[in-house]
């Protein structure tokens, strides 16, 4: 039989757009064929890509080639939209595809994007979900939307008591999602989740490619009974910022100047902070303020991302730092870095981190304990994980203001690169998910079988 030909779909952010890049690449792998489609927007980001004999990429417009706007009020029409448009970008994508008798075997999706199961369901295609962030988060809104929703709340009046599920710790209000509480201005994004679950749900024991690996949340992997969450990751670039195929990720930002690769060659090794707050969010002013406090009281190098523009959370003008000569005595400040390529060096001893989970991933991929610093959504529960279940690094108190004092994120930097048992306990765990999750993405390792399996099944139908 000829090799499958597939359709990726990708929603076009970093988040998910890096994850789906490297699924296409374990793809072609197989000797399967791709066609990726995002966003012009979307595709902008992954600029450096080639295009080959089995891998092509088509664009649609979503309305607006900025990118995707995850802040403003708007973003809900913006994101159905999105939808409309997509699906009839899919539709056209199908049809010339039986044209030249190419028929896809299968619509792989980055979730939350509901509308692309209804539209390969009209079709008779099957499509698989890839939940980009870890299992824990999928089976928290799978229980929140099935009967569990008064029990599990982010609501911070302290009434209802901490949940438990299944190979979690208890779970109080602030480990779980800041947007299933109604009353969050972006308590949409949870609906299109829940409609998620329920378009997974109706399909049957629909399988979800999680990009995660079997040892980092084995329990939570098998948590649901009526879904199969299958671990493919974990899903990252390589350390060179290279995919399998040979091409970098990065997009708008990869020119920007590699000095500090060379500054970080001139540091001790474990010596240097890497803060970094991933491609949305943004910090305050006064956050910003405090961080600096914090860094500087600490003598110790940093390397720190301070993204320009963008549809940040949070974001203000971009005002001068007050301390900023001093700052650039001790550290270096730049808008955007190779992430990975910085975790993987030896000089690099701790990453505050906004918990991202492509930035968690990363960071458990190259042995880095961190600083848990959430903002938002799955950042919470992902805090949790780092600092509670595989203790990885130390989760940040903000004051009552929600701000983290300088003095906060000392003592936090502290009790990870400042020696001592509990510094040296989280390395050792930290060195230890290095390796399963080296294992894992290994030729031959979880996330390759777990996917080879699936693909047979595909195939075989
Ligand atoms: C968003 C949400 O904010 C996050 O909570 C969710 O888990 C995924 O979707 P984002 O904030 O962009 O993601 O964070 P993250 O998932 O960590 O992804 C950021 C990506 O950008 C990472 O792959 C990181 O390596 C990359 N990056 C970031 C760089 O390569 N260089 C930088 O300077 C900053």
């Amino acid at each position: 039989m000829a090799n499958p030909n597939f359709l990726i779909v990708a929603f076009p952010s970093q988040s998910h757009i890096n994850p789906a890049l490297q699924l296409a690449g374990r793809l072609l792998r197989t000797g399967a064929s791709i066609t990726f489609t995002t966003t012009m927007s979307g595709h902008r980001r992954m600029s450096r890509i080639q295009a080959s004999d089995r891998l092509t990429f088509a664009t649609y417009s979503d309305g607006d080639e900025e990118g995707p706007r995850l802040v403003n009020s708007s973003m809900e029409s913006h994101m159905n939209e999105t939808a409309r448009r997509c699906s009839e970008a899919m539709r056209q994508l199908i049809e010339a595809s039986r044209d030249k008798g190419q028929n896809f075997k299968c619509i792989f999706y980055t979730a939350v994007a509901p509308w692309v199961a209804d539209v390969a369901r009209c079709y008779d295609i099957p499509s698989v979900v890839l939940w980009i962030q870890p299992a824990t988060l999928f089976e928290i809104y799978y229980y929140h939307s099935n009967g569990y929703g008064d029990n599990i709340t982010n609501e911070s009046n302290g009434s209802s008591s901490p949940t438990q599920l299944p190979g979690l710790p208890p779970l109080t209000g602030r480990d779980v999602p800041s947007f299933l509480s109604s009353s969050n201005p972006l308590h949409f994004l949870y609906t299109l989740i829940e409609k998620q679950i329920q378009v997974l749900k109706e399909d049957g024991r629909s399988r979800v490619l999680v990009n995660t690996f079997d040892a980092l949340e084995s329990e939570q992997l098998n948590a649901i009974d009526e879904l199969e969450l299958v671990a493919v990751g974990p899903l990252l670039p390589t350390s060179e910022g290279k995919d399998s195929s040979g091409t970098s990720l990065g997009g708008d930002h990869f020119q920007a100047s590699r000095d500090y690769i060379e500054w970080l060659d001139t540091k001790p090794v474990a010596s240097v902070i890497y803060v970094s707050f991933g491609s949305v969010s943004t910090l305050s002013k006064p956050q910003k303020e405090e961080m600096a406090r914090g860094l500087l009281s600490t003598g110790r190098p940093f390397l720190w991302v301070i993204r320009e523009g963008g549809h940040g959370l949070q974001e203000e003008s971009e005002d001068r730092l007050s301390c900023e000569e001093e700052l650039r005595k001790q550290g270096m400040i730049v808008p955007w870095c190779s992430q990975v390529e910085v975790l993987s060096h030896p000089s690099v001893g701790c990453f505050v981190t906004h918990c991202g989970w492509n930035s968690t991933l990363e960071s458990l991929m190259c042995g880095v304990p961190m600083v848990a610093f959430p903002l938002w959504a799955d950042q919470l529960t992902n805090a949790m994980l780092i600092q509670d279940v595989w203790r990885v690094g130390v989760r940040v108190n903000g004051n009552e203001q929600g701000v983290v004092e300088g003095g906060e994120l000392e003592r936090c930097l502290e009790l990870v690169m400042g020696g001592g048992e509990r510094s040296e306990g989280m390395r050792g765990n930290a060195k230890r998910l290095k390796d399963s999750a080296r294992k894992a993405a290994g030729e031959g390792g979880s996330a390759d079988k777990n996917l080879k399996a699936l693909l047979e099944e595909l195939v075989s139908s």
